[in-house]
């Protein structure tokens, strides 16, 4: 099984000055591929593939962080709203394209127009954008995040 990929991204405080809690990204790091465990029960799920995303270490509470999978070429956001409680989204808003980049309180927030998702079911918050984050399904195993992806 191959290490946890570095986040690309990561959330974290902004200030405890700030009245409303804000996090930012923060480093910039190198990611990781895939182990490539393909669905076989049904035809949808014979063209989806399992990858690693990271351990559960890696992510703060109320925080989150975007991993590179370069074996598929796609950016994909963990969060953990709540202890123990991760999800998995398409960082790209859905408003025109540009990526998520930092959660105030319990929102992702967009640096472009503002458009702000729920963390936990990346619903629409807040405008402009009106469709919800693209969310992947997560799966844990032993102390590690997989998300399942459609090729
Ligand atoms: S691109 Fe995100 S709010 Fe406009």
């Amino acid at each position: 099984m191959s290490e946890c990929p570095s986040p690309k991204s990561t959330f974290v405080a902004e200030s405890k000055l700030s009245i409303s809690r804000r996090n930012l990204f923060s480093s910039i790091a190198i990611a990781a591929g895939a182990l490539g465990l393909s669905g076989i029960a049904s035809s949808a799920q014979a063209s989806s593939k399992k990858y690693k995303v990271c351990a559960t270490k890696d992510l703060k509470v109320g925080g989150g962080s975007i991993f590179f999978i370069s074996s598929i070429n796609k950016m994909i956001l963990i969060t953990q709203p709540k202890k123990d409680v991760f999800r998995a989204f398409n960082p790209t808003c859905t408003h025109l394209g540009t990526q998520v980049n930092s959660i105030q309180g319990k929102n992702i927030s967009c640096p472009s127009h503002g458009a702000m998702f729920d963390t936990t079911t990346g619903a629409v918050q807040r405008g402009p954008a009106t469709m919800p984050l693209q969310k992947y399904t997560l799966t844990k195993e032993a102390n590690n995040l997989f998300v399942t992806i459609a090729k």
